[in-house]
């Protein structure tokens, strides 16, 4: 069988491709390059060029590669952008959800794995979220995320897909530097540009409800997160019936983010200036914390990478970023 990987290109993405295709898995890859790089990818996989809104370029791909799964991981992703402009996150997140599903059920695709995301459950006040915690999006983007579960269930329930909706929480670290992030939208990388300009890290708040007072989250390294998808792929694809499937995709572990920015300044040894704490920002949950035993239960899978090899491949990854940038002066 064949997997058509939208936003194979993308972060994530590639890490998927390599993990399945490494494991003797078929892929081909569509991606409209909007914030993708082609270098991602490992040779000799079949890339398109494209956008999941277009219908007819979807029909063609299915048919010619024969795809029988998907997972899609094809999406616009910045919480703050999602504010300021929500159509263009509803066109392209779930507009583009359903013109691939209506080319997936036409072109009798059985099994469907979605990129969700913890932003699904908005500001959950509990210790450990699992999957029966109440959604509350708080964003576009998370709004996105919890309409194309809906859509996708409903879509497998209707037309005996077996589905799968992986809520990923946050995601950190690199298999390979040059598959790292190449954004500064998450804490990490933010750390690293503040240090390498010489600009203290900034902690919002740290008068939260938390042992040190500064909000806490579950890091889960992408290349634990690539494995879940094999993995998920791999479970519908040996599934008899249809089904559906919604799981957290974390570690089950708190880190709090003055923790992180020691990390940070420990494996980088860019230890000044020190992080400064600023003014909390609206909206930020003081602990954000998966649940990981369905994952485990269901998927056989547990993460293995601890925070530090996230730090230190991103790390590497920054670097790696940092050299490149001035060799070919972008
Ligand atoms: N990075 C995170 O921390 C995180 C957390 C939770 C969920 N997610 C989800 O994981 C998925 C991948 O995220 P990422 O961090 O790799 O982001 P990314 O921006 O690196 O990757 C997204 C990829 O999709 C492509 N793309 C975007 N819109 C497209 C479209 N309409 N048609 C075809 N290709 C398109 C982009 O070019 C890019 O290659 C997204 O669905 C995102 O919402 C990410």
């Amino acid at each position: 069988m064949t997997w058509l990987i939208t936003g194979g290109a993308g972060y994530i993405g590639a890490h998927v491709v390599r993990a399945m295709t490494e494991a003797g898995e078929s892929a081909v890859v569509l991606d409209d390059l909007s914030a993708g790089v082609t270098d991602r990818l490992p040779e000799g996989i079949p890339l398109v060029k494209g956008t999941v809104l277009d219908r007819e370029l979807l029909d063609r791909t299915l048919a010619e590669h024969g795809v029988t799964g998907v997972v899609h991981l094809a999406a616009r992703k910045q919480v703050g952008q999602s504010v300021e402009e929500p159509l263009l996150y509803y066109r392209e997140n779930l507009q583009g959800l359903t013109v691939l599903l209506e080319a997936a059920v036409a072109a009798d695709v059985r099994h469907f794995v979605f990129s969700s995301s913890a932003a699904v459950y908005g500001m959950p006040d509990v210790d450990l979220v699992t999957e029966t915690t109440a959604c509350r999006p708080m964003s576009p983007y998370g709004e996105t995320k919890l309409a194309g579960e809906w859509l996708v269930r409903a879509t497998g329930r209707a037309h005996g897909m077996a589905t799968a909706c992986l809520r990923y929480f946050n995601v950190a670290g690199a298999a390979r530097p040059e598959l790292a992030d190449t954004g500064v939208f998450n804490v990490i990388p933010m750390f690293f540009e503040a240090l390498t300009h010489g600009r203290a890290p900034q902690i919002f708040g740290d008068d939260y409800p938390t042992p040190d007072g500064t909000c806490v989250r579950d890091y889960i390294h992408v290349a634990d997160l690539a494995a879940a998808h094999l993995a998920a792929a791999r479970r519908l694809a040996g599934q008899q019936e249809a089904g559906d499937l919604t799981v957290n995709i974390g570690t089950g572990h708190g880190v709090s983010v003055r923790e992180l920015a020691d990390l940070v300044a420990e494996v980088s040894g860019l230890t000044k200036p020190p992080a400064e704490v600023v003014a909390r920002r609206p909206g930020d949950p003081a602990r954000v914390v998966a649940s990981a035993a369905l994952a485990e239960r269901e998927l056989g899978w547990a993460p293995r990478h601890t925070v530090r090899d996230m730090v230190e491949s991103a790390w590497e990854g920054w670097q790696r970023r940092s050299l490149r940038g001035t060799e070919v002066g972008d």
